[in-house]
């Protein structure tokens, strides 16, 4: 890791953090918990799995498809990282192009349809998005942050 680590954190994390939907490693079929597990199968830090596994609020989705037992294999980390992960997700679409917060999520109900987990977990979820949001845009108007979270913010 680099000089405090969380830089490199916060780089690994972001560039994984989807690695789940790969069709290879669908097991469970619930992405963020794919992705952990063969994240921590093949070694990477136990903390760059579970913010993986945790990534966006998962719990709430993991909870409606009855997955949150199996989530608990993995701490859950709060903390300026996991914001900024939770930031860089939510204000990126699918395509690359940046969004805004609402657009993001409005974009994703759509993709996902009314009647998917991610609908029926929303209003658990939205919540816990909303303020880690608000967190991160008080850091960053606080001039809290680097060029370590700059780097990954335009790379996720
Ligand atoms: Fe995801």
């Amino acid at each position: 890791m680099g000089p405090d680590g969380e830089g490199d954190v916060l780089l690994a994390a972001p560039w994984l953090h989807d690695i789940g939907y790969a069709a290879r490693l669908r097991d469970s079929g619930f992405h963020p918990l794919d992705g952990a597990r063969h994240l921590r199968r093949i070694g990477w830090p136990l903390r760059i799995a579970a913010l993986v596994a945790h990534h966006s609020a998962a719990l709430s989705v993991a909870r409606v498809r009855g997955l949150d037992e199996a989530l608990t294999e993995f701490p859950r980390e709060e903390s300026p990282v996991s914001d900024a992960l939770l930031y860089a997700d939510q204000t990126i679409g699918p395509n690359g192009r940046m969004m805004t917060f609402d657009e993001r999520l409005a974009d994703m109900l759509n993709r996902h349809g009314p009647d998917s987990p991610n609908a029926a977990a929303h209003r658990d979820r939205q919540p816990q998005l909303y303020a880690a949001v608000r967190r991160v845009e008080h850091r960053l108007s606080a001039g809290q942050t680097d060029r370590a979270w700059r780097s990954a913010r335009s790379s996720a």
